[in-house]
C-alpha cells in the first residue's frame, strides 16, 4: 500500500504532505509516514527546515477514531508529537481547513505555526468522552495560557485563527490562496534562528482563580459527564508539575476516559450521526431535485421556526397564512427570534435583516406556486392535512416536494389526497424548530428516492441531523415516548410522585422528567377538552385549568418565574385516584422507576426495528440524542440497554409484565447488542 504521506523538497526546506482523505485523520500510516519524514529531515544535513502541511479540505482533524479500542500501532501519537518538537531543524505546520484533535496536538508540537485566517484549530476530543492525549493539556495553557486551554479542552469549540493568533497558538497568518508559498517563506526566514521555540520548554503560569471559575460557571453545562472535569484537572497540572509529570497525568486521565462507557457512548454518537445520513436502498450519487424556494403553510410556532431554518441558509421562504392577524404575529415572532439571537451577540443586525428580507409574508395560497419544497405545518388534524395536500396538488408545480411537519399521522393517508404521492413526505421538526438539531424524515411506501435524497441533503445544509423513519403512530421518538408518559402514570396511582420521577429522569441526565416535559409542552395537547369527563389525572388537571407552565399550574405549580414546586392540589387528586382505581399501592424504588419507564423504551424501539421503521439502532439513538434530549454521555436507549445488557432489560420487562419485541429476546437469549 502507498504512504499517504510524500515529501517533496524545496531548496533546503523539506516538505512532508499528508492526503489521506477525507480528513487526514492520523492513522497509523499517517503517523508512520511523519515519523519518516522527520528521520529524512534529521538525517540530511542538507535539510535546513521542515514544513508538514494537509492536501484536501483540511490540516489533520484529528486521531483516526476508528482506531480506537484496537491495538495501538508505532508510533503513538504522543511518541511522534515529542518527536516532532525534539527535531534540530525549525518544523512548520502549515494549516488550512480545521486543525483538530491530534491534529492541533501535532501543530503544538511544530516549532511554528502559519494558518490561512479561514482555518481553526480545536480540540473537540471532550465531545468524544476524551481530552487531548497527545500533549495537548499540557502545550496549550503553556503557549495561550489557562484560561483559554480550559475553553478550548473542556467545551470543545474550535477557535478561528485570528483568536488563535492573538493567543500566540498562531504565529502568522498566510494569504488565504497562497499558503504553500507563504509557509515556505516562513521556513526560509526561521533557518538557523536559536533556540528553537518547543512548547515544552514554556512554563505554565498557575491561575488557580480562573480555573475555580472556570469550573463554577460552567457545572450546568457539564452536568454528569466525565471528561470536562478531566480535561480541567489536567490544564490545572500542566501549571503545577514539570512538563514530564504532566504529560504522564495527561495519559492516565486519557486512558481512563478511553476504557470507559462515556467515551464509547459519545464515540458511538459521532459515528451513528454521520450514518443516520445514509439510506440503504438509496445511492449517495441519486440525482436530487434543486430546492431555490421553500413555502410554508401555517406561520404558528412551528412554521415559524421551520421557516427561519431555512432563512438562516440563505433560502428564500414564502410563508402562508389564513388571516392578516396570524401571518403578522408569526412573523413578528420571527423577527424577534432573530433580534435576541443578534442581542445575545450570536448574530449582526445586517443579518437580521438579511434573513428577514428572504422572507415572503402572504395570504395567497397561490404564490406557493413556484415553491420546490412545501412544508405544512399546521393543527393535527388529519381532514385539514387531507384538504391542505388536496390544495397543493392543484397550486405546487410539478416536480415540487410536499412535506408535512406531524408529529403522528398517517403520511401514506396524507399523500393519497394528491395525485403525486411519491413527491410527498414527513418532515418532523421539533420545538423549538429553529433551535432543535433533529429532522425526522418520515418516508411513506410511495416517496421517491430522489425525493427522500434532496430532504437529506437539504436537511444537513440547514443543519440539521437528519433521520428517516418509517410511517407508524408518532414514528422513532414520540412513538417511544408514548409507553414511558402511560407508565409514569401508572407509578402515580401506585405510590410514587410526579417529582420522585422526574428526579429520577434528571439524575440519568435528562433535561426533565416526564411530568415536567407534560408541564413545559401543555398538559391540555391532545386533552378531549370536556370538563366533566374525568377519566385520569391528566383530564382531573386540565378540567381545573391546570395546563402546565403557560397556566403557572400543571402537575407543578410555578411562580413568576417559572420555578416549580410540587402541588399539594395535585397531590390530593393524585390520592383521590388512588382510592377510585384501588391501584396496588407500594414503596416506589428508583430502580423501579428506571424498569419500567426507560426499558419499555428500549422495548418499543426493538419493535419499532423489527418493524422497518427505523433503520438501524444507532438512527433510534441518534433521535433521542438531538430531539429529546437524551444523555450523550449514555449513547441513546439502545446503546444504553447493550451497556445494561440485553438480558437484564428482558428479564425487568417481564417481571413487571410487558409484552416483550421478539427481536430484543432474541438478541438477549444470543448475547447480541444493538449497536
Ligand atoms: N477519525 C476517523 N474518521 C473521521 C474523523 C476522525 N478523527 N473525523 C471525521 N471522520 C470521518 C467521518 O466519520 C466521515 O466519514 P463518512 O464519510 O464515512 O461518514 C468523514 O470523515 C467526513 O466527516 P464529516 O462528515 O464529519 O465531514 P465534515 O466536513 O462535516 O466535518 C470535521 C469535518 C470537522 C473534521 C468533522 O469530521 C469532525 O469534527 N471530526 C472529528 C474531529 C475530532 O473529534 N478529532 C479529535 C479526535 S480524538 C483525538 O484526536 C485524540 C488525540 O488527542 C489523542
Amino acid at each position: 500500500m502507498t504512504s499517504p504521506i510524500r515529501t517533496e523538497r524545496h531548496g533546503d526546506i523539506l516538505v512532508v504532505i499528508s492526503d489521506n482523505p477525507p480528513v487526514n485523520a492520523l492513522s497509523a500510516a499517517v503517523r508512520q509516514g511523519l515519523e519518516a519524514g522527520i528521520k529524512e529531515a534529521q538525517g540530511d544535513s542538507a535539510v535546513k527546515a521542515v514544513v508538514i502541511r494537509c492536501d484536501g479540505r483540511t490540516f489533520f482533524a484529528g486521531a483516526d477514531i476508528t482506531e480506537f479500542g484496537k491495538p495501538m500501532q508505532e508510533p503513538a501519537l504522543p511518541m511522534l508529537v515529542d518527536m516532532i518538537e525534539a527535531c534540530d531543524k525549525p518544523v512548520v505546520a502549515a494549516i488550512h481547513g480545521t486543525a483538530l484533535g491530534g491534529g492541533c496536538e501535532v501543530a503544538l508540537g511544530c516549532h511554528y505555526r502559519i494558518a490561512v485566517p479561514s482555518a481553526k484549530l480545536g480540540f473537540p476530543e471532550v465531545k468524544l468522552g476524551l481530552l487531548p492525549g497527545a500533549g495537548g493539556t499540557q502545550r496549550a495553557p503553556r503557549i495561550a495560557g489557562v484560561p483559554l486551554a480550559l475553553e478550548m479542552t473542556a467545551k470543545g469549540d474550535p477557535i478561528p485563527a485570528q483568536k488563535a493568533k492573538d493567543a500566540g497558538l498562531i504565529d502568522r497568518l498566510a494569504g488565504e490562496d497562497s499558503l504553500i508559498e507563504d509557509a515556505l517563506a516562513f521556513a526560509g526566514e526561521v533557518i538557523g534562528k536559536t533556540p528553537l521555540p518547543r512548547a515544552s520548554l514554556k512554563e505554565a503560569k498557575p491561575d488557580r482563580q480562573a480555573v475555580e471559575e472556570f469550573r463554577k460557571k460552567n457545572a450546568r453545562r457539564f452536568r454528569g459527564f466525565d471528561a470536562p472535569a478531566a480535561n480541567i484537572a489536567c490544564v490545572a497540572k500542566a501549571t503545577e508539575v514539570p512538563f514530564r509529570e504532566g504529560i504522564e497525568f495527561e495519559r492516565q486521565e486519557f486512558m481512563k476516559l478511553m476504557m470507559g462507557v462515556q467515551s464509547a457512548a459519545q464515540r458511538h454518537i459521532f459515528f451513528a450521526e454521520r450514518k443516520a445520513q445514509k439510506i440503504d436502498d438509496v445511492p449517495d450519487d441519486v440525482q436530487k431535485r434543486d430546492i431555490a424556494r421553500v413555502g410554508v403553510i401555517g406561520a404558528g410556532t412551528m412554521g415559524g421556526g421551520i421557516s427561519m431554518n431555512f432563512l438562516s441558509a440563505g433560502i428564500p421562504v414564502t410563508i402562508v397564512e389564513m388571516n392578516r392577524e396570524a401571518l403578522d404575529r408569526g412573523t413578528g415572532v420571527m423577527r424577534k427570534n432573530y433580534e435576541n439571537t443578534a442581542a445575545k451577540g450570536r448574530i449582526t443586525a445586517d443579518q437580521v435583516e438579511q434573513a428577514m428580507g428572504l422572507l415572503n409574508p402572504t395570504l395567497d395560497f397561490d404564490a406557493l406556486a413556484d415553491c420546490d419544497l412545501i412544508i405544512e405545518a399546521v393543527y393535527e388534524d388529519m381532514d385539514v392535512k387531507k384538504d391542505i395536500f388536496g390544495r397543493l396538488d392543484k397550486t405546487a408545480k410539478k416536480g415540487a416536494i410536499l412535506a408535512s411537519n406531524t408529529s403522528y399521522l398517517d403520511i401514506n393517508e396524507i399523500a393519497a389526497s394528491t395525485s403525486r404521492p411519491e413527491d410527498v413526505l414527513g418532515m418532523h421538526f421539533f420545538s423549538p424548530a429553529n433551535v432543535m438539531k433533529l429532522l425526522e424524515v418520515v418516508r411513506g411506501d410511495k416517496t421517491a428516492k430522489d425525493v427522500l435524497a434532496t430532504v437529506m441533503a437539504l436537511a444537513k445544509k440547514i443543519r440539521k441531523v437528519a433521520v428517516v423513519a418509517g410511517v407508524c403512530h408518532g414514528f422513532i421518538g414520540n412513538r417511544m415516548l408514548m409507553p414511558r408518559q402511560v407508565e409514569a402514570q401508572k407509578l402515580l396511582m401506585e405510590g410514587a410522585t410526579p417529582e420522585q420521577i422526574d428526579k429520577v429522569h434528571v439524575e440519568f441526565g435528562m433535561p426533565m422528567g416526564p411530568f415536567q416535559m407534560s408541564d413545559l409542552a401543555g398538559v391540555d395537547i391532545g386533552w378531549h377538552r370536556d370538563p366533566e369527563r374525568i377519566e385520569s389525572i391528566r383530564d382531573a388537571l386540565c378540567a381545573e385549568g391546570r395546563w402546565g407552565q403557560k397556566r403557572q399550574a400543571g402537575f407543578y405549580d410555578y411562580d413568576d418565574r417559572r420555578n416549580p414546586t410540587p402541588s399539594p392540589r395535585v397531590a390530593e387528586i393524585i390520592e383521590d385516584f388512588r382510592k377510585k382505581t384501588g391501584a396496588r399501592q407500594h414503596d416506589v424504588t428508583e430502580q423501579e422507576i428506571i424498569e419500567r419507564t426507560l426499558y419499555p423504551m428500549v422495548n418499543e424501539g426493538a419493535k419499532i426495528l423489527e418493524e422497518g421503521k427505523a433503520q438501524r439502532a444507532s438512527d433510534i439513538d441518534v433521535v433521542w440524542i438531538y430531539g429529546y434530549g437524551w444523555p450523550v454521555y449514555r449513547g441513546g436507549p439502545m446503546f444504553w440497554a447493550d451497556t445494561v445488557g440485553l438480558k437484564t432489560i428482558v428479564e425487568g420487562l417481564e417481571k413487571h409484565g410487558f409484552d416483550v419485541s421478539p427481536l430484543l429476546r432474541q438478541k438477549a437469549e444470543k448475547g447480541e447488542r444493538f449497536n
